[in-house]
């Protein structure tokens, strides 16, 4: 049997998502929004795509809940986005309503699966599909860390003219503006990537990567990016579905790691099969753990605020 894969939201990134499972064939693809006619339209659209780019993967358009029966992952992107001068923070209470509602709904038909959040306010979102679904932590986690960390690398490929393939990186914290890009575990093809780029092009490139998702955001004036949280959210896709144990920072529940409790936060990971396998504790400096605190701040304030309303 292949793997199953369900997106909730046919929405660019849930479409876009849907696109690269099927053309990395990581498995059937149930493309299920509220919105009639939609899911089945991108689905259909994408299936007669098969034959065209040699994908052989079902690809199943509903509206229907029971059509997700199964899932091996479930992936959430439904939710509304951001529009210019909106915060992720600005959209948590109409998320957290669709988020209470697709994670019940497709939990109760799918109890084995893992699940993979994408919307906003992410780690708040997370948090409250970890709670809602009643999973243990390392089948519940949120993509971010793979965004932010491909939006630096991407920066730092364009400042030092090399290829984005031979540049490594981490970032951690929240999926917001005070996101700790690490320059210390950042390299070009193995080398330290401050032998490229002087610390003030450096600070720039953190702070462009910081306000990365508004930047796009500011230029689509519509709505927010979706091919690379897309390609983010399917890397973490096929490293569950092959089981490949790729280190990668994602959206992990917490218990005393890095002196956090209780909450979802972006952290380097291994990433397979039983989800998230292992968190990586990497031992930071002073000041990188200041950042760290800032960040986890600023999340904690943002699941106060959920459980409030
Ligand atoms: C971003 C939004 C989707 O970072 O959070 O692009």
């Amino acid at each position: 049997m292949r793997p199953k894969i369900t997106i909730i939201g046919a929405g660019f990134v849930g479409s876009t998502s849907a696109h690269w499972i099927a053309s990395k064939e990581l498995g059937d693809v149930v493309l299920l929004d509220i919105v009639e006619g939609v899911p089945q339209g991108k689905g259909l659209d994408l299936l007669e795509a098969g034959p065209i780019e040699g994908f052989d993967v079902h690809i199943t358009g509903t509206n229907d809940y029971a059509d997700t029966a199964n899932s091996d992952i479930v992936v959430v992107t439904s939710g509304a986005p951001r529009k210019p001068g909106m915060s992720r923070e600005d959209l948590i209470k109409i998320n957290a309503d669709i988020t209470r509602d697709c994670i019940t709904k497709s939990v109760a038909l799918s109890p084995n699966a893992t699940i993979i959040m994408v919307n906003n306010p992410l780690d708040t979102m997370a948090y409250l599909a970890k709670q809602v679904s009643g999973l243990p932590k390392n089948r519940v986690l949120g993509q971010a860390g793979v965004l932010d960390s491909a939006r630096y690398r991407t920066f730092i490929a364009m400042e030092a003219g090399v290829s984005v393939e031979d540049v490594q990186a981490t970032l951690m914290g929240g999926h917001g503006d005070e996101m700790v890009p690490l320059p210390r575990f950042t390299t070009i093809g193995g080398i330290p990537v401050t032998e490229f780029i002087a610390q003030d092009r450096l600070d720039a490139i953190i702070q462009r990567t910081r306000k990365g998702g508004g930047e796009i955001v500011n230029l689509l004036k519509t709505g927010s990016a979706y091919y690379a949280p897309s390609a983010a959210t399917v890397q973490m896709v096929e490293a569950i579905i092959r089981d490949k144990k790729r280190v990668l920072p994602c959206a992990a529940y917490l218990e005393g790691e890095y002196g956090l409790n209780d909450i979802y936060f972006g952290v380097p990971v291994v990433l397979g099969a039983n989800g998230v396998e292992k968190i990586i504790e990497l031992s930071l400096t002073d000041a990188e753990m200041a950042e760290v605190k800032q960040s986890a701040e600023a999340v904690g304030g943002s699941i106060e605020t959920l459980k409030k309303l």
